[in-house]
């Protein structure tokens, strides 16, 4: 598998060490008001489960599921198809966690979905920011990298569904 990736952009450990550092800061900013995580499939799986075990109070976790692109291309395709929570979020902090802001056309529609529901607060996570993309004016509350506009996979990001195992991030290589 590894012989289809070019290079490794953020390593297994640096990776660690964002999570737990952002971890901290959102044990600071919501231990005593209480937070309800909802996390973006199928991008956010591993970010989602390292950043949960590493908050030191209790915290509500839901999934919603976007998809923004189109099988195996790299190009969205322009559609957001949204399955939406079945917490009831009603009155309670809310924090949406994904792998990364491109575009910010799929957490521009997750945000609006999540407003419906009338929570008190919503925040926005995300694991990379790929700022040049941008085409909306979302922008990320908590982030754990900036990234240039390259097409990165691994640690939950994806390529044709692939590669979301890797446990780093890495430029997806020529060679699929
Ligand atoms: P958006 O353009 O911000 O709506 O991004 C939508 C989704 O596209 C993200 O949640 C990712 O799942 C996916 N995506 C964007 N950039 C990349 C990338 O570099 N690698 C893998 N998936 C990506
Ligand atoms: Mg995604």
């Amino acid at each position: 598998m590894n012989n289809c990736i070019g290079e490794v952009l953020i390593t297994e450990a640096e990776i660690k060490h964002k999570v737990s550092e952002l971890a901290q800061r959102l044990a600071s900013d919501y231990e005593h008001k209480g937070l309800t995580i909802i996390g973006v499939l199928n991008g956010s799986l591993i970010f989602l489960s390292d950043l949960i075990r590493q908050i030191p109070f209790p915290v509500k976790i839901d999934t919603i599921r976007a998809n923004a692109y189109s099988g195996d291309s790299t190009l969205p395709k322009g559609e957001v198809d949204i399955i939406n929570i079945s917490l009831n979020i009603k009155d309670e902090h809310v924090l949406i966690v994904d792998d990364i802001l491109d575009t910010g056309k799929t957490l521009s529609r997750i945000v609006q979905v999540i407003k419906g529901h009338d929570p008190r607060s919503i925040k926005i996570c995300v694991l990379l920011n790929k700022a040049a993309r941008r085409e909306t004016e979302i922008v990320p509350d908590y982030c754990c990298f900036e990234i240039e506009n390259k097409f990165v996979v691994g640690y939950g990001l994806d390529f044709d569904n692939k590669y979301r195992n890797l446990p780093y991030v890495a430029i997806l290589g020529e060679y699929r």
